[in-house]
């Protein structure tokens, strides 16, 4: 998988559009009162957009033609309170849904997160962390306005078309095919736009990703970037990035762009038609004039939710490569897994053994070959090699962080693939060579070594490790906050904290 760096642009697998869609709206299922009560109110401000030219008709044709001014009134009246109340409920429905796609979103979100902390070493070997954050926000974000509009756009514009063309139809059906000549040509002509447009939606996203990728990397990287005066060729690597994306963005969004002029198009020789057949109707006095005018509102009351529709259409396309890539996370098994019912590792005295034990990270260069070894309880060892030598990699995989591709693992006899893994990895203390410290307090980042661990605990194991005496003389001692790089302390400080957070373990 070409997801390595920033650089490289993921490739998104090829997946049916349906597939991705149905489940997208499966979250939906979850509010379905909500979305009942929305799809009501709906309903209502759809009939109200419905007999408005028929107020208009009735007062055109009955009580202006015969200056019944009292009729006319009435009728304003009528008109005026129902969309008066109509206006109300739209705002109702606005808040209803805005909830609805909120708590969705999070949902998401909070799924994707939980899902993403479960996938093994493997997966963050081979993505960069802005990558990742391009899917857990940006792609989730993207979803907002497509799940909010699959509701208030999808099924009410659908059942206002075809409210709209009965009473058409029924008005005057010569009419209502003159106006809607040109749809079966708008149809045709947006699915095949469509093919190519996802395909292009796809490619941005993947590039979006890339700056993402880049600009994580290169600040979490500033000093080293500074310090070798490496500011030009960053800035100049991001500009190509951000081309390369400007490019994507621009050949996506001009296919989409495709869509309005071949609404409006078709909206337009619509409404001539009805022009031209209806003013030769009222000549042979076939219609009214009231009639002719109803029908040039329904004509805008039927293109509206069209154009609704193919603008819910576009971001359907814009925004399913988000979806896509959100699902393709979400499908990713972690490869380091418990067996059903894998039983839990008893409290470890310390004898490990390798026995012909062959691994690879990718299949293709072997690191261990056939290493046999055993290690006593209470025995200190230390394992001296090159650099590259598989050291690590020995360590990581006493913790089951890959598996083996031979032989076994075992730690006091329990073969380390068949036993519960947090219960192993819990037993495990592992002071990595890079030190890495979370935003908070220095208690909270050696507590992190043993989350029930009290404040005595915590200042015993600082005070083993000889780190208690320089956190004493901070001005706020283990309350110091310290951050993700631990940049206010010294290598030397954050390496002995992390040695404090291991041996709490
Ligand atoms: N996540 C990984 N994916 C693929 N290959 C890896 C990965 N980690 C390490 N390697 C490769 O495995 C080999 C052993 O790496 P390992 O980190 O175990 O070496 P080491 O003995 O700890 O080296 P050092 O003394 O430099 O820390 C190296 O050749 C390295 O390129
Ligand atoms: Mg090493």
């Amino acid at each position: 998988m070409s997801i390595n760096n920033f650089r490289e642009d993921e490739l998104t697998k090829e997946v049916i559009k349906r597939t991705t869609i149905k489940r997208l709206f499966k979250y939906m299922l979850a509010y379905k009162k909500v979305v009942g009560i929305v799809l009501s109110i709906m309903l209502v401000i759809i009939t109200v957009t419905i007999v408005n030219p028929l107020f208009m008709e009735i007062a055109i044709d009955q009580y202006i033609a015969n200056a019944n001014y009292t009729g006319l009134f009435f009728i304003a009246g009528i008109a005026l309170s129902i969309n008066l109340l109509a206006m109300i409920l739209s705002k109702i429905r606005i808040r209803l849904m805005a909830e609805v796609t909120n708590k969705i979103l999070v949902q998401i979100r909070q799924e994707l997160y939980e899902h993403i902390q479960k996938l093994s070493f493997n997966f963050f070997d081979k993505r960069p962390a802005g990558k990742i954050l391009a899917r857990v926000i940006g792609d989730v974000n993207a979803l907002k306005d497509l799940l909010t509009n699959s509701v208030v756009t999808l099924i009410p514009d659908f059942i206002t078309l075809i409210a709209v063309l009965t009473v058409m139809l029924i008005k005057n059906y010569r009419l209502a095919f003159a106006a809607l000549a040109m749809l079966p040509f708008l149809v045709i002509g947006m699915w095949l736009i469509q093919i190519k447009a996802h395909k292009r939606w796809q490619v941005e996203k993947a590039k979006k990703s890339n700056i993402n990728a880049f600009t994580y990397e290169n600040f979490s990287g500033i000093k080293v970037v500074q310090s070798f005066s490496a500011e030009a060729q960053t800035s100049g690597s991001f500009r190509e990035l951000l081309k390369e994306h400007r490019n994507a963005f621009f050949s996506a969004i001009y296919l989409n762009n495709l869509f309005w002029p071949m609404v409006e198009l078709s909206w337009g020789i619509g409404t001539a038609l009805v022009f031209i057949f209806g003013i030769a109707y009222i000549q042979t006095d076939t219609i009214t004039v009231g009639l002719l005018v109803a029908f040039i509102t329904y004509i805008g009351l039927f293109w509206q939710p069209i154009m609704n529709l193919s603008n819910f259409y576009n971001q359907l396309i814009t925004n399913l490569a988000g979806a896509e890539r959100i699902f393709e996370i979400m499908d990713i098994e972690p490869d380091i897994m418990d067996q059903i019912e894998s039983p839990m590792m008893p409290e470890i005295e310390g004898r490990v053994e390798f026995d012909h034990v062959t691994f690879s990270y990718d299949d293709n260069t072997t690191i261990l070959d056939d290493v046999s070894f055993t290690i006593e309880p209470g025995q200190t060892i230390a394992l001296v090699g090159p650099t590259g030598g598989g050291k690590t990699t020995i360590v990581s995989l006493i913790s089951r962080f890959y598996d083996i591709k031979q032989g076994s693992i075992r730690i006091d006899g329990h073969n380390t693939k068949y036993v519960n893994i947090e219960s192993l990895r819990r037993q495990m203390g592992i002071m990595t060579q890079d030190t890495f410290l979370f935003t908070g307090t220095i208690n909270d980042n050696i507590r992190y070594g043993r989350l029930d661990a009290s404040d005595e605990d915590i200042i015993e194991a600082a005070t083993a490790v000889h780190a208690h005496e320089f956190i004493s003389k901070l001005e706020k001692g283990y309350e110091t906050t310290v951050n993700e790089g631990g940049s206010e302390l010294s290598v030397g400080q954050r390496q002995l904290i992390a040695f404090a957070r291991t041996l709490l373990s």
